[in-house]
């Protein structure tokens, strides 16, 4: 039988996080014998809000094929051409069809075509998306026949949804992973048809935060409901999660599902005098 071996993080925030991928991702490629890396960077600007042309750049350099994204992505104007130029950076695919981008692509990977479809969630979320059950009906529609791999980054905030959509895409994808809550769960597993399924990787950034910022910010705000400027925490120790997931190439099912979560307290020290400077 012959498989492939995936690695997929959550949301990279801000500079620790992209330090994080840069530093981690080659190290768990060759640790774990990944073939293929998929990222959510939506968070991976150094205000944590979007990404810019330059990160998708260095993602790239650092072995990620696809990356994926959500709410946060039309944070930052600059990333709208590359969204519309480059296959390998995706956003959620029930978005108007007007946005720049597109919410789905088709890779190869070792003689296999891949297939990476990007939707967000509807509950706790904007409201006026297309409905994301029927979206990913539409695209596996043609999908299918293309790819015999595929996976979907489901950017969503309630467990309930995201479980809802894995089984009800259950043996038609490889996988369904959920994103954007910033928050690893802790029920991996591979559901009865053979698709592999967590309801949230986790993300990429610092472990003393709230999801990812610092914490005396979003008290304030939290307290006072004055408007705040979200800042990204750079200190103390981050963590890298996500999960690593093995596909058999011919049926296109999963075979294994492992979560990853790696708590880093070196990287800090490389990190706190940069800030958030840009
Ligand atoms: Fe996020
Ligand atoms: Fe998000």
């Amino acid at each position: 039988m012959q498989s492939l071996r995936f690695l997929f993080l959550g949301d990279v925030i801000g500079k620790p996080g992209r330090e994080l991928a840069q530093k981690w991702i080659p190290k768990l490629k060759k640790e774990h014998k990944i073939d293929g890396v998929i990222l959510n960077g939506e968070n991976s600007s150094n205000r944590g809000k979007g990404i810019t042309p330059g990160i998708v750049k260095a993602f790239k350099e650092c072995g990620v094929n696809v990356v994926t994204s959500g709410n946060h992505i039309f944070y930052k104007k600059d990333i709208y051409s590359t969204l519309n130029e480059r296959d390998d950076i995706i956003r959620p695919a029930n978005y108007p069809s007007d946005c720049p981008g597109k919410g789905f692509t088709i890779f190869e990977l070792n003689g296999s075509k891949v297939a990476i479809i990007n939707v967000q969630g509807l509950i706790f979320m904007q409201q006026h998306l297309d409905n994301p059950i029927k979206t990913v009906e539409s695209l596996l529609t043609f999908l299918k026949s293309k790819a015999k791999i595929i996976f979907i980054d489901f950017h969503a905030e309630a467990t309930s949804e995201k479980k809802l959509l894995a089984t009800f895409f259950d043996g038609q994808v490889s996988g369904v992973f959920g994103t954007h809550t910033h928050v690893q769960t802790a029920d991996e597993r591979i559901l009865p048809g053979g698709t592999a399924f967590i309801s949230d990787l986790g993300s990429c950034g610092a472990v003393n935060s709230v999801i990812g910022d610092k914490y005396d910010i979003i008290l304030r705000q939290f307290m006072t409901q004055m408007p705040a400027k979200f800042e990204v925490e750079t200190t103390g120790p981050m963590e890298i999660r996500g999960v690593i997931v093995e596909v058999d190439t011919k049926s296109g099912k999963a075979i294994k599902i492992e979560r990853i979560s790696v708590t880093d307290d070196e990287i800090q020290y490389q990190l706190q005098d940069e800030g958030n400077k840009k």
